[in-house]
């Protein structure tokens, strides 16, 4: 439309998805670190997105944070012309229930008229409770349904941000620190070069487990997330696709 291209939001969704190596970006106008509602424009564009690419009986694994959860406010029973089950994709990260991939399900399963499925693990466990956890049979379920997803729905963060909002230990945070971590997604966090500084261990989808999925769908937006955004997307698949605003593009672009 005619928003669109005064402007000049097609030719910055080019240039970013070049700069990133990625299959598509899509980006809407504003900057979500200074309104609220930019962040239910990328709810919005997340819905549309989701509609083209969903087909057959499909699993959608989701993340927390509070941008998943503005994707879940835009979300509505026209998605629903598929089968659709909701899973959280990891357990526990750290998050206000709001803001929570189990109850963010809920909400999405809930706007579209669909299923979800609970997942309640713990964040830290030692490898022994984790070997026992999955062979609980609720958790063994849902781990083979977050192995199976047709789609991921993901946040991604700014790095200390995370790490604060978690309550992380001072010890994690020095590691972070020294490792000059910029950003994180799925419990990893990753430094301006990609590289992983560190990971939260919990259960289910570990980033190794994308390069499996057939839609992956990232949604950030904000300037601040800039640094974060260009060093996920150093590690992450290049079949994702990006929904972000024009403050991250814009920052991006420039240099
Ligand atoms: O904690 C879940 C999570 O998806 C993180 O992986 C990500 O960094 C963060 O939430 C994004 O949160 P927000 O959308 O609130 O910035």
């Amino acid at each position: 439309g005619l928003m669109r291209e005064l402007k000049g939001i097609d030719v910055m969704e080019l240039e970013l998805k070049h700069l990133l190596g990625i299959k598509k970006v899509v980006i809407v106008p504003g900057d979500s670190d200074e309104s609220a509602m930019v962040k239910g424009e990328l709810g919005k564009a997340s819905a549309i997105c989701m509609k083209k690419l969903l087909s057959g009986k499909n699993i959608i694994a989701v993340t927390g944070g509070s941008t998943m959860a503005a994707v879940a406010e835009r979300l509505t029973p026209e998605l629903n012309q598929q089968e659709l089950l909701f899973v959280p994709a990891r357990g526990g990260v750290g998050e206000d229930v709001a803001n929570q991939a189990n109850t963010i399900c809920s909400n999405m399963a809930k706007n579209t008229d669909s299923k979800h499925r609970v997942f309640y693990v713990p964040d830290q466990v030692s490898s022994e409770i984790y070997q026992s956890l999955i062979r609980e049979p609720d958790i063994h379920e849902v781990l083979k349904l977050i192995k199976s997803a047709s789609m991921v729905l993901h946040g991604i963060g700014d790095a200390i941000t995370m790490a604060e909002r978690r309550k992380t230990n001072p010890e994690i945070k020095e590691k972070l620190e020294s490792g000059e971590a910029v950003g994180e997604a799925f419990g990893y966090y990753f430094n301006e070069q990609g590289e992983i500084v560190h990971k939260v261990s919990t259960i289910g989808l570990q980033l190794q487990d994308l390069a499996h999925i057939p839609n992956v769908i990232a949604v950030a937006g904000g300037t601040s997330k800039a640094k974060a955004i260009k060093a996920y997307f150093k590690q992450a698949p290049a079949s994702t696709i990006l929904i972000t605003d024009e403050g991250v593009a814009k920052r991006l672009l420039k240099g």
